[in-house]
Formats: structure tokens, C-alpha cells, sequence
């Protein structure tokens, strides 16, 4: 391509119309990656999927763009070879088109980077787009729904803060992208402490949890209803020692001031923990406790974990449940009607059954429950049907906040480290057999943790002490 130097290098740009498509595309690209990039890192607040329109599509364009340009310059240069385009060198149609060039590109180039550039990212920060647009997600997205943290979005937790946050997110979301589209995503989907899929977790709670806020007392009242044909309801009182950050019980023992605890864990999801050692800076504490049935020879090829928030609060917000407490709940709040006779009883059994489909689960669930009392209590079938239907509705909405055959989710397939009843919890470590040489044990006393203030009782005698008894279990007519 042998042009007189006299001609500036613009005019050789605009000679073919596909160098100029070229050189749109690049500056496309480049002002698009302008316009994300400041709010990518920037922000804290982030999403995986951004990935896709920063490390794939804004890439595509560029590179498309990078390659047009020198095939217009090649086949301009043959045209003129060819004698099918005028040699000679007109300054004012060469100005006329870098003009239009210029025009047209910033017109798309304001379009598309504050309309559509920033309008995608935002969509993809929402957890509607997490969890729904990636079906797999949709039991972590059900269960957010139905937590503390349904405001809170998705990307505050998963997501951390800073460049490195940022570039192993997006790498993520590539991977689970690929992963969706050609359905090879794990079914269900590893936990996030198993998967590293969390954000250091301490830093991201204490964002929103003041430290010396979640301190003091708590007091949690526990409904439970029996398999009876009344569904007898008992009471469980505790007084959870919360503690704080500064103040012992729960909070205080394991990040209290110079606390610090870790632990070996033999699985990814950390339910087996062999090994715990508690150091305190300050009183210059330091023990080892090795559970009795392992060997210090075993234990030392484990990998070890700080102790985190989520390593007791793991479920803060994907809060799957087990049949028999769904059904409590919803007994308690006035969902179900506990006058129904066997209800919770049904109720759990019909939660409990095999069902290959949500499809096949919104079939035969309510229908069964309807069933029951049509063969077994025909004048109360007849009678109160509207409840029937009403209590079928709402333990068929339990099943499907909870139970998602297609995707391998089903009760308790994700534990709860909160609590020692349904999972091992707190009794991972806290099971009486962690011990130091030295014979210290990590307490299971039962008061060490709560104060059991009355056990499976009809009555509570703390609660009419403290005269509260008929109010908190008034269900308000809707
Ligand atoms: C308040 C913090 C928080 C928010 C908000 C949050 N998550 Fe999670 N998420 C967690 C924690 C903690 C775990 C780890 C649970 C475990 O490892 O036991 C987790 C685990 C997961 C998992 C792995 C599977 C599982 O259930 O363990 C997926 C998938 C997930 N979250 C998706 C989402 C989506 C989608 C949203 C938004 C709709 C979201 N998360 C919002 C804290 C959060
Ligand atoms: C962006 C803010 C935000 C972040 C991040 C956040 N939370 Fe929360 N959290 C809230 C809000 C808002 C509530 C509901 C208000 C309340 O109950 O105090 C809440 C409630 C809670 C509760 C009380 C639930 C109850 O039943 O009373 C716990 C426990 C909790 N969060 C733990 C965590 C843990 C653990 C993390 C880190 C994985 C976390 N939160 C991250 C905002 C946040
Ligand atoms: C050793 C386990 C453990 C660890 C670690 C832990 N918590 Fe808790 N936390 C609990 C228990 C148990 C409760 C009481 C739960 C209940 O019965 O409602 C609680 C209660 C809470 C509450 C609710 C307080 C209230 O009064 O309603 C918040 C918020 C909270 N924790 C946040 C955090 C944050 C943030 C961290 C990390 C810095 C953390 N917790 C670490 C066990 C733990
Ligand atoms: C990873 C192991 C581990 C887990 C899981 C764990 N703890 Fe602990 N906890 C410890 C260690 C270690 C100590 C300190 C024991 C000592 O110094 O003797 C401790 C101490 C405590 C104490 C103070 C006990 C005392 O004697 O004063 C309380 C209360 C407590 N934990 C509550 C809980 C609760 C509630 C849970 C579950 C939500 C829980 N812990 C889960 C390791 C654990
Ligand atoms: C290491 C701390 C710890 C110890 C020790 C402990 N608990 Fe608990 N316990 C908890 C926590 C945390 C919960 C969950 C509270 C919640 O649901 O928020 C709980 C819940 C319970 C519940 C209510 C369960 C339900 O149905 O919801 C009962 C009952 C109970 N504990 C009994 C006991 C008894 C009996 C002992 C003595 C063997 C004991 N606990 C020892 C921490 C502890």
C-alpha cells in the first residue's frame, strides 16, 4: 500500500466503510469498558454475570473491531490497484466522512454506554437475575425470599470488595455460565463454604452487623405441635446468651477481644471437625482440643479454617426448613388450622412423600390432604372444606420453598450449623469428646449456651410469670 506521505493517516482509515466499522467497534468497546469499569471496582457491590459483558462481549467487539480496520485499508488499497476507485487524494469527501464518522459513533457510543451497557449491569446485580435467570439457583433464591436478608442483595454477601473480589467473581460467573448453558452445573449446588463462594465472611456481616450491636439476651420461644389427632401443642423457652463482642456468651467466646479459634475440618463442607485451637492473645491462652475418636497423625493433613460468622449463622438467609418445623411455623402463625384433626401429623407425612416433579407434588399434594379427611371425617369434609383447601395450599407452598426434585434439593440436603437439634451444629465442636491433654473439654453443659427456661411444657410457668403467655401466641384475624 504505497500512498504519497502526504496523506494523513485518517483518510486511509476512511477509505473502506468496513475500517470504519472497525474503528466504531473499538471505540465502542473501549468507551463501554469506561463506562462500567469505575462502578465495577469502585463499588463493592458486584455481580458475577458482569463478567460476561466485561471479559466476553465488550472483548468480541473489540477484537472484531481490531481486525476489520486493516482488511478495509486492504481491500481500499486493491480497489485503487484495480483502478475502481479515484487515487487522488480529496481532502473534502475524506473530511465530509470523518465528520459522519465521528457523529455516528458518539450518537451509539452515549446510546449504548448509559442506556444499555449501564442498564445491564444493573440488571445483573439484582437477585432476580441471580436467581432466576440461573435456574439453578432458584432454591437459594425461594429460600432468600423468605429471610432476613430478602433486601439485601445477593452480590453484598458473595461478592467481595476490592480488584481481587472482583476478577475471581467474574471468572466464576464465566464458569457457572458455561456450566448452565450446557447444563453440567452440580446438582444441588455445593454449599458456598464448601465451594470458597463467599465473601471473608466476618467483614461482609459486620458491614450491616454492628459488632457491639448483636449482643445481650434472647428470648426464644419454640412451638411445637404432637403427631396427635388435636396436634397438642408444647412450649420450649430458652434464654440464648447471646453475649456480644466485648461481653461473653456466644459472641464473646469465639471473637471476643485477643480470641481467635480455628479448626480442622475432614470435609469440604465442614461438618466433621477433628480439631479446634482457642488462642487468646490477651490472657495468653492457648489450647488444643482433638475429638476422641482421631489421631493427631490424621488430623495434620486437614486444611484449617478461622472461625467465621458463617461457620455457626451458615443458613442466615438461604433458611431452607425440615417438614416438622415448617409445620410448627406455620400451625403457630395461623396458616394451617390446627382445629383440623391430625393435621400436622398429615401434613408432615404428605411434605415427606416422593414426589419425581414440583409438577407432580402441586397434583397430588393438596388432593391427598383433601382425600384424607373425605375418608375419614366425611361430615368435617363436607363442612369446612374451604379450610381444607386452605391448609392444603399453604403445606404445598412449604414443599415448594423447600424441595426442588429437579435440581437434587431436597429436606436437608443443606445442614444448618445454628443449633444442635436437626444438624450437628454447635456439637460439631461441642459434643463433650473435644478435649485438650490437659483434660480441658469444650462445655456441653445445657446452660452454657441457653438457659433452658422450660422444656416440651403446655404451659410455661416463665411465660405466665412473666405474664406474656396469651400474647404471643394470639394469631391476628387476617
Ligand atoms: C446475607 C448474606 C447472603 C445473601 C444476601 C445471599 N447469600 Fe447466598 N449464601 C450465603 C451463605 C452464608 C452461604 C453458604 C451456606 C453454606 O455454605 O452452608 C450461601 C450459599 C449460596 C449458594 C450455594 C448453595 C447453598 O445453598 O449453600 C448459592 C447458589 C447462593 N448462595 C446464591 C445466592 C443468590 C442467588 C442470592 C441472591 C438471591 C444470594 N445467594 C444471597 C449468604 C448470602
Ligand atoms: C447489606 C446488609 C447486610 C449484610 C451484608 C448482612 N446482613 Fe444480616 N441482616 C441485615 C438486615 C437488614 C437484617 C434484618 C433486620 C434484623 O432482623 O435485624 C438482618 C438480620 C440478620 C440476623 C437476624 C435474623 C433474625 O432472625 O433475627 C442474623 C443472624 C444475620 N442477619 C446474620 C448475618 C450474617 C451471618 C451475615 C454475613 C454472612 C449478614 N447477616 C450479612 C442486613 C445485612
Ligand atoms: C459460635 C457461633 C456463632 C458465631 C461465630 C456468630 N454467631 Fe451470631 N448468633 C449465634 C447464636 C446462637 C445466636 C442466637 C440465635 C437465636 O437463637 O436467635 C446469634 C445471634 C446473632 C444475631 C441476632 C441477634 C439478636 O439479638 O437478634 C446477629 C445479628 C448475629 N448473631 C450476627 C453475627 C455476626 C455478624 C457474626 C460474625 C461476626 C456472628 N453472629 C457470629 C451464634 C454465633
Ligand atoms: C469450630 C468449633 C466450634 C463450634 C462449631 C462452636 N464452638 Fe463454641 N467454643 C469453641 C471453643 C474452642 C470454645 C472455647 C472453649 C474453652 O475455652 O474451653 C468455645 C466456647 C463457647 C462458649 C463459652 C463456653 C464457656 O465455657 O464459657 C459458648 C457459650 C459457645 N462456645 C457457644 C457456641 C454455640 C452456641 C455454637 C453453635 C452455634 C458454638 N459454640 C459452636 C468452639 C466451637
Ligand atoms: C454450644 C452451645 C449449646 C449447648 C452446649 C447446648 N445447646 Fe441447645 N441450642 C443451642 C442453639 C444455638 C440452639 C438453637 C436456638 C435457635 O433455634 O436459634 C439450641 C436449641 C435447643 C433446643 C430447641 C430445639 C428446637 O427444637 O428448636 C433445645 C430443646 C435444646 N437446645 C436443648 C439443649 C440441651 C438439652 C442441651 C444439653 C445437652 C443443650 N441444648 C446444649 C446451643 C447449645
Amino acid at each position: 500500500m504505497n500512498y504519497p506521505s502526504n496523506r494523513p493517516a485518517w483518510f486511509v482509515l476512511t477509505r473502506h466503510w468496513l475500517s470504519l466499522v472497525g474503528a466504531a467497534m473499538l471505540a465502542t468497546a473501549v468507551i463501554s469498558w469506561l463506562f462500567v469499569l469505575p462502578h465495577q471496582i469502585r463499588g463493592h457491590v458486584d455481580n458475577p454475570y458482569v463478567g460476561i459483558v466485561i471479559f466476553l462481549i465488550l472483548p468480541l467487539v473489540f477484537f472484531t473491531g481490531l481486525a476489520l480496520i486493516p482488511i478495509g485499508i486492504y481491500l481500499s488499497a486493491r480497489r485503487i490497484r484495480m483502478g475502481m476507485a479515484p487515487s487522488t487524494f480529496d481532502r473534502k469527501i475524506a473530511l465530509q466522512r470523518l465528520a459522519w464518522f465521528f457523529g455516528i459513533t458518539t450518537f451509539i457510543n452515549v446510546l449504548f454506554g448509559t442506556q444499555v451497557t449501564y442498564r445491564a449491569v444493573k440488571h445483573m446485580e439484582t437477585p432476580q437475575f441471580c436467581g432466576a435467570t440461573c435456574h439453578t439457583m432458584n432454591p437459594e433464591l425461594v429460600a432468600y425470599e423468605n429471610s432476613p436478608h430478602s433486601r439485601v442483595e445477593c452480590v453484598e454477601c458473595h461478592v467481595a470488595p476490592g480488584a481481587a473480589g472482583w476478577l475471581s467473581s467474574k471468572t466464576a460467573g464465566i464458569r457457572q455460565l458455561v456450566e448452565t448453558v450446557l447444563n453440567t452445573s452440580p446438582k444441588p449446588i455445593p454449599t458456598a463454604i464448601a465451594s470458597n463462594r463467599l465473601v471473608p465472611a466476618r467483614e461482609t456481616c459486620e458491614n450491616c452487623h454492628w459488632p457491639q450491636k448483636f449482643a445481650g439476651v434472647k428470648l426464644r420461644v419454640i412451638n411445637k405441635y404432637a403427631d396427635d389427632e388435636s396436634s397438642t401443642r408444647t412450649q420450649t423457652v430458652l434464654l440464648m446468651m447471646v453475649g456480644g463482642n466485648k461481653i461473653s456468651g456466644i459472641h464473646g467466646a469465639h471473637f471476643g477481644p485477643g480470641v481467635r479459634i480455628r479448626f480442622a475440618a475432614v470435609d469440604a463442607a465442614r461438618q466433621t471437625i477433628p480439631w479446634v485451637e482457642y488462642r487468646n492473645t490477651t490472657t495468653g491462652d492457648i489450647q488444643n482440643f482433638v475429638s476422641s475418636d482421631s489421631t493427631p497423625d490424621s488430623i495434620k493433613a486437614l486444611p484449617t479454617h478461622e472461625m467465621e460468622c458463617v461457620d455457626c449463622h451458615n443458613r442466615p438467609t438461604h433458611a431452607f426448613e425440615l417438614p416438622p418445623r415448617a409445620m410448627d411455623k406455620a400451625l403457630a402463625r395461623g396458616d394451617i388450622a390446627i382445629t383440623l384433626p391430625y393435621i400436622k401429623k398429615e401434613g408432615v407425612e404428605l411434605l415427606k412423600a416422593d414426589y419425581r416433579t414440583r409438577k407432580e407434588a402441586a397434583d397430588k399434594l393438596p388432593a391427598n390432604l383433601a382425600s384424607f379427611y373425605q375418608q375419614h371425617y366425611p361430615d368435617l369434609y363436607a363442612e369446612r372444606a374451604q379450610d381444607i383447601n386452605q391448609a392444603g395450599k399453604a403445606v404445598l407452598a412449604i414443599y415448594n420453598r423447600n424441595v426442588f426434585p429437579e435440581l437434587r434439593v431436597t429436606w436437608g440436603t443443606y445442614p444448618d450449623n445454628l443449633g444442635h437439634e436437626d444438624f450437628p451444629g454447635c456439637f460439631r465442636c461441642h459434643d463433650g469428646s473435644h478435649t485438650t491433654p490437659a483434660g480441658r473439654t469444650i462445655a456441653q453443659d445445657c446452660n452454657t449456651c441457653h438457659e433452658p427456661l422450660a422444656m416440651d411444657e403446655a404451659t410455661p410457668e416463665i411465660l405466665k410469670t412473666l405474664g406474656i403467655a396469651e400474647r404471643i401466641s394470639k394469631v391476628q384475624k387476617q
